[in-house]
């Protein structure tokens, strides 16, 4: 096979090789709450971004920068805040920088294997859960244009430790004041920090980081070193979706609280 001929049940579940069972399906519980609050949560968090993505305003309260807008590329930053940004685009480049950078941590969530669990079933119905017949009457799974395109989810695992890399600069440069001076924390800290902890712990509990760390190694016992990260790289796989919506929500509440910060809705508590 070359994994191209249509599936054999393309015809749908109701074809004369598949049992003829009258009941749409045999499920007495409520399959349907956990797609339908999966795509609920997608839903809401897609509303956010881009309402935030295309603001173009906000996103930077001294010293904190959200993690939506950072690296900064553009040459408008500059303008905007003193945080860490590299001007690769000029003046030319028009619209929000949250564009230029948002397109690396969404690819990588949006060829995640559990996201693509999540809305496979929460928005395509594909199925929407098991033993529920999906109302498509052909199924070729990722074998296909588009969805094949998928497979490039280990690249983008790649560039998501670059921008994980990023917001741990981006952490560092949150133990400062609102003047720049080292040494201080305030609740933005600490929001930066949680959110830098689940990103981190999200992007190495990847599918494709556990196969880079310990995929096709003959003998554990001859590579320790690996064989150690990748029971480490296992254990927070086990969590991978937890870590997917933890990351999720807390990427957007550290985007929220800058939001709320630059708008002047209070002043960042200090510690010290
Ligand atoms: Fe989910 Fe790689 S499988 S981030």
């Amino acid at each position: 096979a070359t994994g191209t001929e249509p599936h054999p049940n393309s015809g749908g579940v109701r074809t004369g090789t598949r049992a003829a069972i009258a009941a749409p399906h045999l499920r007495t519980d409520r399959w349907w709450l956990a797609p339908a609050a999966t795509a609920a949560g997608l839903l809401a968090f897609v509303v956010y971004s881009t309402w935030r993505a295309f603001a173009d305003a906000r996103y930077y309260a001294a010293p904190y920068v959200s993690p939506f807008y950072s690296p900064c590329l553009a040459e408008r930053c500059h303008t905007m805040h003193a945080g860490p940004n590299a001007p690769v685009f000029g003046s030319w480049w028009g619209i929000s920088p949250a564009i230029i950078i948002l397109i690396f941590p969404l690819g990588f969530r949006l060829t995640c294997y559990y996201y693509r669990k999540a809305y496979y079933r929460g928005f395509w119905l594909s199925p929407p859960a098991c033993a529920v017949p999906e109302p498509h009457r052909k199924y070729t799974g990722e074998t296909r244009l588009p969805l094949i395109l998928q497979n490039v989810h280990r690249y983008f695992f790649y560039a998501a430790l670059l921008v994980a890399g990023v917001l741990t600069y981006d952490t560092v440069l949150a133990f400062r004041d609102e003047n720049y001076r080292w040494g201080h924390m305030g609740l933005g800290t600490v929001v930066f920090l949680v959110n830098i902890l689940l990103i981190w712990a999200y992007t190495l509990s990847c599918h494709s980081c556990r196969h880079i760390v310990g995929g096709r190694l003959k003998h554990f016992s001859r590579h320790p070193v690996r064989y150690r990260a990748w029971g480490v790289v296992s254990r927070l796989n086990d969590r991978h979706m937890q870590l997917a919506w933890a990351s999720l929500v807390s990427v957007a509440l550290a985007d929220f609280y800058v939001f709320l910060l630059a708008s002047g809705a209070f002043t960042d508590p200090r510690f010290f």
